[in-house]
């Protein structure tokens, strides 16, 4: 079961973990950290669970991992950030993940596969999903009131069981490097690397997010399909734009934004 004190042990961050909840078991971390939030816990409040017993992916969808071998992890932010640019959130997120597997791979010499990002939110090798996020933020007076992160990573729990749960391609970490890892280290490592950047991100309001989180994707010029309320349509992936939404352009050569549904493929 995770140990909070040897997270604290390697905890280098004063914000990010200063107030940190360790649950056994939990519905939902993020459900958890909206309630903190909402009773206004100070930004950098951490939740983390062994086992969710409703853990949600986007979309609606279950996020399923098995108890005491993964990350789930949930992040109080405040972030001084226009509502209609909260989804820069989620990527700032993605970017800093995939820098802090990066530096973890190299420290502990481990073979670094490319880690690539999945609109939005998601963490492939290869065509397999290692990590999502999923941003929930509360807006009053047109500001947000503050955002929860939730990350979900699969670590020490072979795909081939995660898979039985799920249809997409999955990896962990211990499939990719054939040994189990310290999800302590992990996550103190996490935090300490989200501390560092976050400020800096949000001194910048942001803006070097978009242009960073597009050197780890892909997608650019992919045929994808558009699932929104309105239907399903084929497309091609454009660009990701300021705000941090999808551009896409259909088969008529209409260009649009996604401002709510799903991308497949
Ligand atoms: C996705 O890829 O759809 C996002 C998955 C996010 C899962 C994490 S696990 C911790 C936190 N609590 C939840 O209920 N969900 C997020």
């Amino acid at each position: 079961m995770l140990d909070k004190k040897r997270i604290e042990k390697y905890l280098k961050a004063s914000i990010f973990g200063e107030y940190l909840y360790v649950f056994d078991e939990i519905e939902s971390t993020n459900d958890h950290a909206k309630k903190l939030a909402a009773e206004g816990a100070p930004e950098g409040t951490v939740v983390l669970a062994d086992y969710q017993k409703a853990g949600r992916g986007r979309q609606g969808r279950r996020w399923s991992s098995a108890a005491g071998k993964n990350i789930l992890m949930s992040v109080i932010l405040r972030p001084q950030l226009q509502v209609e640019t909260v989804q820069r959130i989620t990527l700032a997120t993605a970017d800093i993940l995939i820098q802090s597997l990066e530096k973890y791979f190299e420290k502990e010499r481990y073979k670094s596969p490319e880690f690539v990002v999945k609109w939005p939110n998601d963490i492939l090798v290869g065509p397999e999903k290692l990590a999502g996020i999923l941003t929930e933020s509360s807006i009053r007076d047109k500001r947000i009131e503050y955002a929860v992160v939730g990350l979900g990573i699969n670590v020490n729990q072979p795909a081939e069981e995660l898979r039985k749960d799920v249809e997409e391609p999955l990896t962990s970490l211990c499939d990719l490097t054939q040994c189990e890892h310290d999800r302590e280290k992990l996550i103190a490592r996490l935090l300490n690397d989200l501390e560092d950047h976050y400020y800096y991100i949000e001194r910048t309001n942001y803006d070097s997010v978009i242009e960073d989180w597009k050197k780890h994707c892909h997608q650019f010029g992919n045929e994808i399909i558009i699932e929104t309320a309105v239907g399903i349509e084929e497309a091609k992936f454009r660009d990701v734009n300021a705000k941090g939404l999808l551009v896409y352009e259909c088969p008529d050569g209409t260009v649009k934004e996604l401002i709510a549904g799903r991308v497949r493929r």
